[in-house]
């Protein structure tokens, strides 16, 4: 197959082509490394079937043509993470959706209908409960409980467009938008994907993500930062999982036109995470709380509970198993970053 990866050098990106180059097929990557970046994809450089583009997606002149080439289509290119997000407000909403609808556009202007992988967010979710512009959802004031599970056809919480820290959301509800239009109106075979959060290999803790910042700050020995209480409460995906799920959602054909949740059910608190890496990586880093304010520079409105809602993607997707549980992906991550850091210099040791 010939597959086209916009921000193929990011996070999930990479761990995409990684995959459709294990399974045999021809891959083409644009990004801009804006978060993304060239060590993600060294590794395939010298593989015949892999083709770099340094490129924003926005501007980018072979768009067209690429897209005429691809059997599928992966469009992951965005502004994402938290800090990033509050820090340019404004190139989020311009970039995650101008990038979007010029791939749209790009697919059905060739004669060609290539399948299409939209990457969208459990971010659209919002916080699963009514609040005013500027409150700030305190997990004590919510019982996490009384929010149920995600699920696809929910009218969506987002908060005021008054708070930049939602602009994400607007940003990939539009792009859900424009995704299940093109599918609809011009027949095109576009599946918009929901991921909740997603963990693993070549993640950074950079722009906010809570668990590569855990791992590294456990085994560095440093502190432990929980935003918040750490009473709320996620689901984490490893990627090794969530490739593998958005190709068999693709492969199986039948969501065309849909918005399907991506990700594991298995739900942890943020404090009973960060108790979990401590454990797993037997370190005696103290866990420290930051007031959300402080963390974020605003005051934050907090999802308290985040866990999706997975019958229709296993309807979709065909009887998927997953081969990741959060304990495995975490020792995995753990390992993988202690060959990363210095091994720590013993007391007394002066080189004498
Ligand atoms: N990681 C998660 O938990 C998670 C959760 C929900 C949704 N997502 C979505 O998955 C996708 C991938 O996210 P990720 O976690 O791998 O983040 P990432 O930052 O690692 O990947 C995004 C990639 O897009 C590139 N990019 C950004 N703007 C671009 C542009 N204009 N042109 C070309 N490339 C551009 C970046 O350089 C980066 O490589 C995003 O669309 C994101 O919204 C991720």
């Amino acid at each position: 197959m010939h597959i086209l990866i916009s921000g193929g050098a990011g996070f999930i990106g990479s761990n995409l082509a990684e995959y459709h180059l294990n399974k045999g097929d021809q891959v083409h990557v644009v990004d801009d490394l804006s978060t993304g970046s060239r060590a993600n994809v060294i590794p395939f450089e010298d593989n015949p079937s892999y083709r770099f583009d340094e490129a924003d997606v926005l501007t980018w002149p072979g768009l067209k043509e690429s897209a005429a080439w691809s059997d599928r289509i992966y469009h992951l290119a965005a502004v994402v993470g938290v800090f990033k997000v509050l820090a340019e407000p404004i190139k989020t909403l311009a970039t995650n959706v101008a990038a979007c609808e010029r791939v749209l556009r790009a697919a059905h202007s060739g004669r060609w209908n290539p399948q299409i992988v939209l990457a969208s967010t459990s971010e659209v979710y919002g916080t699963g409960v009514h609040c005013r512009v500027g409150e700030t959802i305190a997990c004590r004031d919510i019982d996490p409980d009384s929010i149920p599970p995600f699920q696809e056809d929910m009218e969506p919480l987002v908060g005021s467009s008054a708070i930049s820290r939602w602009n994400y959301s607007i940003s990939k509800l539009t792009d859900e938008a424009f995704g299940v239009s093109y599918a609809k109106v011009h027949r095109m075979k576009v599946i918009v994907t929901r991921f909740f959060n997603t963990v693993g290999p070549r993640q950074t803790g950079r722009y906010g993500m809570v668990v590569p910042r855990f791992v590294r700050q456990a085994v560095a020995g440093e502190p432990l930062t929980v935003y918040g209480d750490g009473a709320q409460r996620r689901c984490f995906c490893d990627v090794r999982d969530t490739v593998s799920a958005l190709d068999a959602l693709a492969t199986g054909g039948s969501g065309w036109g849909q918005i399907v949740n991506v990700g594991h059910d298995q739900e942890v608190s943020i404090l009973g995470l960060a108790e979990l890496v401590k454990k797993l990586a037997s370190s005696s880093s103290p866990i420290i709380f930051i007031p959300r304010h402080e963390a974020y520079s605003e005051d934050f409105q907090e999802t308290v509970r985040r866990r999706p809602d997975l019958e229709r993607f296993n309807r979709l997707a065909g009887g998927f198993q997953y081969r990741w549980n959060l304990e495995r992906t975490l020792l995995d991550l753990i390992a993988r970053e202690r060959q990363k850091q210095p091994v720590p210099s013993q007391g007394g040791t002066n080189g004498h």
